[in-house]
């Protein structure tokens, strides 16, 4: 590990944007104080999120310091919320003079910020880097394959991504297997996960509901491609309804989706006192959640991979998975979004049918101090050739 002399460097920016950053981003900055105390550093908030449910609850459960800045650019389309965070971060950019950029994930923000400190020769590091679902319809995947052509130093989760990378012409010397720092922020708080009954107490629901010996079945979703289309979301909403006589169901209801039930008027099929509905969730309940739940459906990309470090059954409503490791060797099982699939799927989880998996290897909490390390060798390198 080698030390900085403090005022040496200019600071590492660490972006955020939306909520699947935050557990990404927390372990990350703690290996950087405990490991490089001398290395200045900068969290960058684009506000892509910026609910008190999407935001500031999972703040205070991750133990992230407040932003340094805040760019505050909201909701909007695609073209909008990236054009934003570009206009916004540059000035940023311009007066702080980052050592380099570290963005993680694959929102807009991550490539939004990425764009801007390429274009300007300042190094990006991209943690999660190599997922492909190779479905180019998924506004994630283009933001991946642009964020990783053009990132200095890419860390990888599992070894399936320098695959992908490679056969994207991606030099292997840019790129380093380090593990998941999602998994980092799972091991670090299992420990302080809320009960699932004190959850629904909380939000007003009765906890009497999962305390069967059935337990309970946990669903999160939010894929445009899941929720924009009045005849797929009631299909999946008339799965979850029969699903439901059978097993009880906690659904942690996304804005997005919401707002879809909503305009497409399907709140009568969610009207049984056997699906709860509760907002989105803080981190410390969904953990809980999750481990405690008989079985998870889910088309988030985090969830595939908490549930598989959780030994949890996990239905993905989706077509593809940009981390098969989950399939391969964890408890993930994809089953689209057809919903006659779910049900039979679901039926042969409660039948006794479903996958145990194993841990993925280098899943063990240790992924933020590989990053840190790895970091503090290659970038003053880095600086030295720029
Ligand atoms: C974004 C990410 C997605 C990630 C997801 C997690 C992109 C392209 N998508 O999708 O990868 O899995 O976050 O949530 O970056 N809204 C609120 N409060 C908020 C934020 C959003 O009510 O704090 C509402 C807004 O009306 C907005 C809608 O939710 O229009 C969708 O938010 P947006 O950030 O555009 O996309 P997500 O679907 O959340």
């Amino acid at each position: 590990m080698s030390a900085y002399r403090r005022g040496e460097l200019g600071p590492v920016v660490c972006v955020v944007g939306a909520r699947p950053n935050f557990m990404k981003m927390a372990p990350i900055l703690r290996a950087l104080a405990a490991r490089q105390p001398t290395l200045p550093t900068l969290l960058v908030h684009t506000g892509q999120h910026y609910d008190r449910d999407m935001n500031d609850r999972l703040f205070e459960d991750l133990r992230l310091p407040l932003p340094d800045i805040n760019l505050e650019v909201g909701s909007g389309s695609h073209a909008v919320q990236t054009a934003e965070v570009m206009r916004r971060f540059e000035p940023v950019v311009d007066e702080r003079q980052p050592s380099c950029v570290l963005v993680v994930g694959d929102v807009n923000s991550t490539l939004a910020c990425t764009l801007v400190a390429v274009k300007k020769g300042i190094p990006v590091v991209h943690v999660e880097a190599g997922l492909r679902s190779y479905d180019r319809s998924m506004p994630e995947e283009v933001n991946r394959v642009l964020t990783d052509q053009v990132a200095d130093r890419l860390y990888t989760t599992e070894r399936s991504a320098a695959d992908n990378l490679a056969r994207e012409g991606i030099a292997a010397d840019r790129v380093h297997f380090v593990g998941n720092v999602m998994i980092d922020s799972l091991l670090d708080n299992r420990p302080l996960a809320r009960a699932p009954a004190a959850t629904l107490g909380a939000a007003g629901a009765d906890p009497e509901l999962i305390a069967g010996p059935a337990g309970y079945g946990l669903i999160t979703l939010h894929r445009p491609s899941n929720v924009d289309k009045v005849a797929v979301l009631a299909a999946i909403l008339g799965a979850l309804r029969d699903i439901s006589a059978t097993l009880p169901l906690v659904f942690a209801l996304h804005p997005r989706t919401r707002k879809s039930i909503e305009g497409f008027a399907l709140w009568p099929l969610l009207d049984t006192r056997r699906i709860v509905v509760l907002p989105p969730q803080g981190y410390l309940e969904m953990l809980g959640l999750m481990a405690n739940a008989r079985l998870v459906l889910t088309d988030s990309g985090g969830v595939q991979e908490e549930t598989t470090a959780l030994g949890v059954p996990c239905l993905t409503l989706r077509e593809n998975t940009e981390r098969p490791i989950t399939v391969e060797q964890g408890t993930n099982t994809l089953v689209g979004n057809d919903g006659a699939a779910i049900r039979r799927e679901v039926a042969a989880i409660l039948a006794g049918r479903s996958k145990s998996g194993c841990l993925p290897e280098r899943w063990d909490g240790r992924a933020a101090e590989r990053i840190v390390d790895d970091l503090a060798s290659w970038l003053p390198g880095r600086l030295a050739v720029a």
